[in-house]
């Protein structure tokens, strides 16, 4: 039973979902995407499957791609569910033989064919603010089972490797974190937005927040440490109530200079949620998933599934991942972006990282009246791009979805969020492309 308040519809649709899936005889297959969000949503529905004793086959996967296409094609009996994708692909998967059932809350397409679509912007949900993948996912688990509400972290983490929380989680996210602590499964506390380790580490790897002139800059860091008389093996957690002031306006006052917007800057002081029965961060749990689903997303799904030897890998994954995300901000900074008239664009040379250089490059280093557009050389003779935008943008009217759709005009193909979006184009038509996001910009931003 859901105790969460949301629209009659989308119940009655996550009811017959469930049911789908419950009742069906072999093994469902899922399909869910390679970001932190894609591995909570897959690992929620993994974990209400194992505690029903039915069969699945999880895969974790980049995309739609040819090969997924054709795999579903030869399984026509099989129950296929799609998690934090399909919504984009809805056309092509519904004509494919096998019962599709689709979890998703990127922007959804026309559509009025047989697949079950169970994505949020159906029933007036915002699922780039208020709802992931892994929120979906976690409703469909409750509606299964109410026993599942043990699973809230997950949830919140997927959401929050897709950004929601910034600002404070909103909407049924709210909800969820709001019952969550009700029911003793999370406790919350506001606080630097700083890693969980001793604070010279938590500040000169910080990558999020970037701030300049510490992140990635040991010396620094215990110069201003020393400065301050703070002790830089304290971590932030335990700092006493005039340390933290003091360090907090000092790393506010620099992100301020650096260009950062305030709804960024604000994010410097915010709550963070504590999973007492693991005791380990709501945020901690995004950052490990994040780095390892496209490492070695059985690490990820594992650990996310509650495995102690994958979180201790998971750790060093993030480790790893965080120092190749501190070093392509760093050449960010460094390098800056190239800019057109309405949009700005540079090459990323740390493939694995491009949509984390891409999403932080936007909020902490580059020019904040632009779109900024990350692209990364594939090996197949394509340029893979990660498309950026800020809060402040989508007032002025910047929609990236629009844009990122139109690499269909070039042979490509993308999709994703109004903020964040991401495309493939054939590699020699980079100009094409670039020239016409910076005129469909430029129309979005004058309107
Ligand atoms: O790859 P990247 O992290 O930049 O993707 C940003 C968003 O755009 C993601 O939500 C992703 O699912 C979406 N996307 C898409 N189609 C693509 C590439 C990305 O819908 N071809
Ligand atoms: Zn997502």
């Amino acid at each position: 039973m859901l105790r969460l308040p949301i629209p009659e519809q989308l119940v009655s649709d996550l009811n017959l979902a469930a049911e789908k899936i419950l009742s069906f005889d072999s093994a469902v297959r899922i399909f869910s995407h390679h970001d932190a969000d894609g591995i909570a949503a897959g690992s929620i529905l993994a974990k209400a499957l194992v505690r029903e004793e039915r069969k699945f086959h999880l895969s974790i996967v980049s995309g739609i791609s040819d090969e997924v296409i054709q795999w579903i094609s030869k399984e026509k009996d099989r129950l296929v569910v799609f998690l934090d994708m399909g919504s984009g692909d809805i056309e092509a998967l519904d004509s494919l033989g096998p019962e599709i059932i689709i979890l998703d809350h990127h922007q959804p397409m026309d559509y009025s064919g047989t697949a079950l679509e169970i994505n949020s912007h159906r029933y007036g949900i915002d699922g780039t603010r208020e709802a992931s993948g892994s929120t979906m996912a976690f409703l469909l688990s409750l509606t299964m089972n109410s026993g599942n509400s043990n699973l809230a972290h997950l949830s919140l983490a997927g959401s929050t490797g897709d950004r929601q929380h910034v600002g404070g989680f909103r909407g049924i996210n709210a909800k969820i974190a709001e019952t969550g602590e009700k029911e003793g499964l999370l406790i919350s506390r506001k606080g630097l937005n700083l890693r969980n380790v001793p604070l010279r580490r938590a500040l000169s790897a910080s990558y999020d927040p970037f701030v300049k002139g510490l992140s990635g800059r040991e010396k620094e860091v215990e110069k201003l440490l020393e400065d301050l008389k703070i002790d830089g093996e304290k971590r932030a957690s335990e700092l006493y109530e005039d340390e933290e002031k003091r360090l907090g306006s000092i790393l506010l006052l620099r992100l301020l200079k650096q260009g950062c917007r305030s709804d960024i800057v604000d994010e410097l002081i915010s709550k963070k949620y504590l999973v007492p029965s693991l005791n380990i961060y709501v945020s901690e749990i995004a950052d490990y998933m994040d780095a390892s689903a496209k490492k070695d997303s059985g690490v990820a799904v594992s650990m996310a599934m509650g495995d102690e030897s994958s979180l201790y890998k998971a750790k060093e994954l993030a480790e790893e991942y965080g120092e190749v995300v501190l070093k392509a901000l760093l050449t960010l900074e460094k390098n800056r972006a190239k800019e057109m008239e309405n949009i700005q664009w540079f090459w990323s040379y740390e493939s694995e990282v491009a949509s984390a250089q891409a999403g932080i490059g936007m909020q902490y280093l580059l020019n904040q009246e632009k779109p900024a557009f990350c692209l990364t050389e594939t090996n197949d003779g394509k340029i893979k791009i990660s498309a950026r935008g800020t809060k402040y943008l989508i007032s002025k009217g910047l929609n990236l979805t629009e844009v990122c759709r139109a690499a269909s005009k070039v042979g490509g193909k993308g999709g994703g969020h109004d903020i964040a979006s991401g495309c493939s184009i054939p590699a020699k038509k980079k100009k094409e492309f670039l020239e016409i996001a910076d005129e469909i910009v430029g129309k979005q931003l004058k309107k």
